[in-house]
């Protein structure tokens, strides 16, 4: 399979990089810079390199620097940002701080020349953010674009196929970058682009026919995408010796338990063990309020039920895992700050008695694993669900979590997400639900004085939930929403709605 290697040099960008190169049907892995030497870049046969930015200048004593050697590997290169300084810095050129005239945002580009511009118009719009520049370009490179206050937006020594460009073509912003990136990856690495996740499913499909014949395979199903997804292709794959359990921890939304075992039990024909296992969850959780507590009650309990289970099921050859490739990928920017420890239903290997790990979506970003679900014919509804966290409802009340104020957030959390979806709102905010408070506030209704709890909504608008946006929901949904719930739902007297992005709050509340 034809692959680009993405060599990560800390750039907020990479996953992007790899992102778009993917939807352009080339395979792209991301690695870091210090995680793999010319040799084995030479030697794992990349169609061509893309140099992604990073936060330092060249010069700093600790900027991440890469050996020369690869400018004479024979392999297409594409620098972009301090990936284009870094090129011209290893090939001799001079890099300078531009201090007062850095350029941010929009740029005007003009074009000179170059195969990467290869259809590019002289003027357009680019994404600049940088201060240091390139101000002499390395012998042998042509200067090949220029800014206003950048004498050097883009340089290439077309011989080598050795290309930077300044400017950012994996942002939307720039007008002509998936331009640029195609150019690069047809033209200049010559790639066949066939990457599709149709190709993928059936690859897969019969590689684990092959591999996992005769074996005994188990699955924790959570109802999420990414485990309903792998559970349903290694279905494709041997049928009934995939084992599927889903713990039904009492923490799910309004019918959600009941429609996953429908679903895939009924309609998409999966060996399932569904374990309802609420009282267990509940028992453990009472008179627990710290969320962190709550999340490692839940994570426990899971293993624990799980291990049960699994002395029923006896032993078993092969443990599937959801794992998805942004869990993969480790940034060469190095490690990132643990705010809430997430709790996966994957993380189960040490109860169980298996051989080996299967992870069959370990490579595909989230829009390619709802892709390759679709191609199983999942049904839409439960391709494109939003997210759920794990620890599910109990991250969403706060305080204590009882059987009470469960039933209560769920009927008011289901009149949200229906209002939501009847205003045709269902892909804009990218996820959203009802949280409970913990506390009560005074009401009236009828003549009569109530005292009831308070039900936020949240909704939010993001890319990667790294970093979110509060969606501006209209306010006659909100009304319709507030109206309802406090009509329709008891022992709820308020509603608030949650105008927090992210940073510097989080999505969860708790
Ligand atoms: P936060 O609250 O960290 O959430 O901003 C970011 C995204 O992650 C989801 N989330 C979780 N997912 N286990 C999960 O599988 C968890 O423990 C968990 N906590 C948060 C959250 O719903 C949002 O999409």
């Amino acid at each position: 399979m034809e692959r680009i290697l993405v060599l990560d040099f800390g750039g907020q960008y990479n996953q992007l990089i790899a992102r778009r190169v993917r939807d352009m049907n080339v395979y792209a892995e991301i690695k870091p810079y210090n995680r793999i030497s010319v040799d084995e870049i030479r030697t794992a046969g990349y169609k061509g390199i893309i140099f992604t930015g990073g936060p330092n200048s060249v010069y700093d004593g600790n900027s991440p620097h890469y050996d020369k050697e690869i400018l004479n590997a024979g392999i297409p290169v594409l620098g972009i940002c301090y990936g284009c300084q870094l090129i011209a810095f290893m090939a001799g050129g001079v890099i300078e701080s531009a201090n007062d005239i850095s350029e941010y945002g929009k740029t005007e580009l003009t074009v000179k020349s170059g195969a990467v511009f290869e259809g590019v118009p002289e003027k357009s719009i680019c994404w600049m953010s940088h201060t240091d520049y390139i101000s002499r370009a390395p012998e042998g490179f042509e200067i090949t674009a220029v800014t206003d206050n950048c004498p050097c937006a883009a340089l290439a020594d077309e011989k080598r196929m050795i290309y930077g460009v300044q400017f950012h073509p994996e942002v939307t912003h720039t007008e002509y970058g998936k331009r640029i990136l195609r150019n690069f990856l047809f033209e200049i690495c010559s790639c066949a682009g066939d990457w599709t996740m149709e190709n993928f499913t059936a690859g897969a499909v019969e590689s684990y026919r092959e591999k996992l014949a005769g074996k005994r395979v188990l699955c924790a199903l959570s109802g999420g995408v990414d485990s309903s997804v792998a559970a349903v292709l290694l279905h494709k794959a041997i049928g009934d010796n995939l084992i599927c359990v889903f713990v039904d921890h009492g923490l799910l939304r309004k019918d959600e338990g009941d429609t996953v075992e429908r679903v895939m039990k009924n309609e998409m024909g999966l060996n399932i063990i569904r374990v309802n296992a609420k009282d267990r969850f509940l028992s453990r959780l009472a008179g627990v309020t710290p969320p962190e507590g709550k999340r490692k009650i839940i994570g426990e309990e899971f293993i624990r039920v799980f291990e049960d289970i699994a002395k029923e099921i006896g032993s078993v050859d092969v443990l599937v895992q959801g794992t998805i490739y942004p869990d993969v990928i480790e940034s060469g920017k190095g490690d990132a700050a643990v705010i809430k420890s997430h709790h996966n239903v994957g993380g189960l290997p040490d109860v169980i008695d298996f051989k080996e790990i299967v992870e069959p979506l370990r490579d595909l970003f989230k829009d390619e694993v709802r892709k390759v679900g679709l191609e199983l014919g999942i049904p839409v509804n439960l391709v494109r669900r939003q997210p759920f966290p794990g620890p599910g409802l109990a991250v969403r009340i706060m305080g204590e979590i009882t059987e009470d104020k469960l039933e209560i957030l769920r009927e008011a959390d289901a009149v949200f997400r229906e209002e939501v979806m009847n205003a045709g709102l269902e892909n804009e905010p990218n996820q959203y639900f009802a949280v409970l408070l913990n506390n009560r506030s005074v009401g009236v209704m009828g003549d009569a004085r109530t005292y009831g709890y308070t039900v936020a909504f949240r909704a939010v608008t993001t890319d990667d939930f790294m970093t979110a946006d509060w969606s501006r929901i209209p306010f006659d949904v909100l009304e319709r929403a507030s109206s309802r719930v406090t009509n329709e739902v008891r022992d709820i007297t308020r509603i608030v709605y949650d105008i927090t992005a992210k940073p510097p709050a989080t999505v969860e509340w708790e």
